[in-house]
């Protein structure tokens, strides 16, 4: 089964509109050769959308959004909906980081009720799970993958979840400059995707693809995804820089 790899940059609370500006000529301007062979998106904070929006219009690279509410409109303060993301034209969301997890206290329900509104407007999850470094070291990997994985599709058809990219991100390689070996991340994926096919049958788990997040980095990169369920990347610190960003891809691509 081939899948075409996914490359995703989140730029976490960085960068407003005229830095993703700068960042994003420069970067459209490299990065069309990278593209038949990998899906680029690039998801800047809110606030930066409609510039990233403009300037992505024609070009091989897409747009997500950081987060979006899992309620219509009304009184919602701080809140952004996906009818106001489809008119930006934006394509991707992310669901479940562990920093919306950890921080702001989403829990698998809440992600559950975000896909499932995603999907109402054809928005496309990137659904992220991974488990703590204390987690892993209780022997709880698998039962945390299972619990997310279940909790966050609980109700969510297979078509729908065709229209969905996983993002195992374990938390203690988040921001940390320490990556899970590409035997750990594959281990992980395979088993990821197994639970997939428990859900869905194995035609359909085949099918889905899992990017790895966590330390992604130009050096790691093609280790990485050339393991056989790596299919792309969700990159924080090293998307920042295009040239960085860009490098990350390529040798992605070659892995
Ligand atoms: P880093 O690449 O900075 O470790 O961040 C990973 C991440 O959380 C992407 O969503």
């Amino acid at each position: 089964m081939s899948r075409k790899l996914i490359i995703a940059a989140n730029w976490k609370m960085n960068k407003g509109p005229s830095e993703t500006g700068d960042f994003l000529k420069t970067f459209l301007a490299k990065i069309a050769p990278l593209t038949s062979n990998c899906e680029v998106v690039v998801a800047p904070p809110f606030v930066s959308l409609p510039i990233a929006s403009e300037l992505l219009a024609n070009s091989n690279v897409e747009l997500a959004a950081q987060n979006v509410s899992q309620f219509d409109s009304g009184a919602y303060t701080g809140e952004v909906n996906v009818v106001m993301l489809k008119e930006l034209y934006v394509r991707h969301v992310i669901l479940g980081h562990s920093e919306r997890r950890s921080i702001y206290g989403e829990t698998d329900a809440v992600i559950n009720g975000k896909i499932k509104k995603a999907r109402e407007a054809n928005l496309r999850p990137i659904f992220c799970i991974g488990e703590t470094l204390e987690e892993r070291e209780a022997g709880k990997l698998e039962e945390v993958l299972r619990r997310q994985v279940r909790g966050g599709l609980d109700g969510v058809s297979e078509k729908d979840l065709l229209d969905c990219v996983l993002a195992y991100e374990p938390v203690w390689a988040i921001g940390t400059g320490v990556t899970a070996s590409p035997e750990q991340a594959q281990e992980a994926h395979a088993f990821v995707r197994s639970l997939l096919a428990e859900l869905y049958g194995k035609t359909v788990s085949e099918k889905i693809r899992i990017q790895y997040g966590g330390s992604v980095k130009a050096g790691n990169a093609a280790e990485l995804m050339g393991q056989p369920d790596i299919d792309g990347a969700l990159v924080g610190g090293a998307s920042l820089e295009p040239q960085s960003f860009l490098d990350l891809i390529q040798n992605g691509v070659a892995g």
